[in-house]
């Protein structure tokens, strides 16, 4: 593949989004058993306000999607405590992210691919997220949906790796753990790798991904 770009999505691919209600969960006997329901209804409910939102024209940026899924997943586990809503969101602009990162955008830099971020998150999301996590260094660019004002899997949010990079469809390699994320992208023309940590099944869509993978680590031998 004569790949000069590889362009990642944020969260659930480089940045763990369970992470919040998981750490609260470590001094909150209230969300010790229920963590992983209110981590899961949380982001099914902010991912399908930037669907539902994409197809209404009625665009917001993803905070507001993140703190409108977070209440409902709240809502939903009948806790109602503004600092824990506090402590939740907090803890979502400096998410870990999953420990072969690092490495993985190193290797990548050493082989002269170029690396980026192409996410539904704001700028300052973005940029709260890569500081947390140490990897600015190792990105030439993080690209926000907020410069089109619609959501993923839009084609003309992926049309911002073209305008920002001057590369040809080919030259690029998009990986996202969102299976419909790496499906649009693959419809849109990109090669794509999936990478499916949960061992999810392929979404059934326009596209299917090149690639699927269990984690990043490997995406350097791809190329
Ligand atoms: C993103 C969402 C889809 O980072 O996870 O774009």
């Amino acid at each position: 593949m004569p790949i000069t770009t590889c362009v990642f999505d944020a969260y659930g691919t480089l940045f763990d989004v369970n992470a919040a209600a998981r750490l609260v969960a470590e001094d909150d006997p209230r969300l010790a058993k229920i963590w992983p329901q209110l981590a899961a209804d949380w982001r099914s409910k902010q991912l399908e306000y930037t669907w539902l939102r994409a197809v209404a024209g009625r665009h917001c940026d993803f905070w507001q999607v993140t703190q409108d899924g977070l209440d409902w997943a709240l809502d939903s586990a009948r806790l109602d405590d503004p600092k824990l809503r506090e402590s939740l969101l907090a803890l979502y602009w400096e998410l870990p992210a999953y420990p072969e990162v690092p490495s993985m955008l190193a290797a990548l830099a050493q082989r002269g691919i170029k690396s980026a971020i192409l996410s539904n998150g704001s700028p300052e999301m973005l940029a709260g997220a890569v500081e947390a996590a140490g990897i600015g260094e190792l990105l030439s660019a993080c690209l926000s949906v907020e410069d089109v004002g619609v959501f993923k899997p839009h084609d003309r949010v992926y049309d911002l790796v073209q305008e920002h990079f001057s590369v040809a469809h080919e030259d690029v390699l998009f990986g996202s753990s969102n299976g419909w994320d790496a499906c649009g992208a693959a419809g849109y023309g990109f090669t794509t790798v999936w990478v499916n940590r949960t061992g999810a099944p392929l979404d059934r869509l326009y596209a299917e991904p090149h690639h699927i993978l269990k984690d990043l680590s490997t995406i350097p031998d791809l190329i």
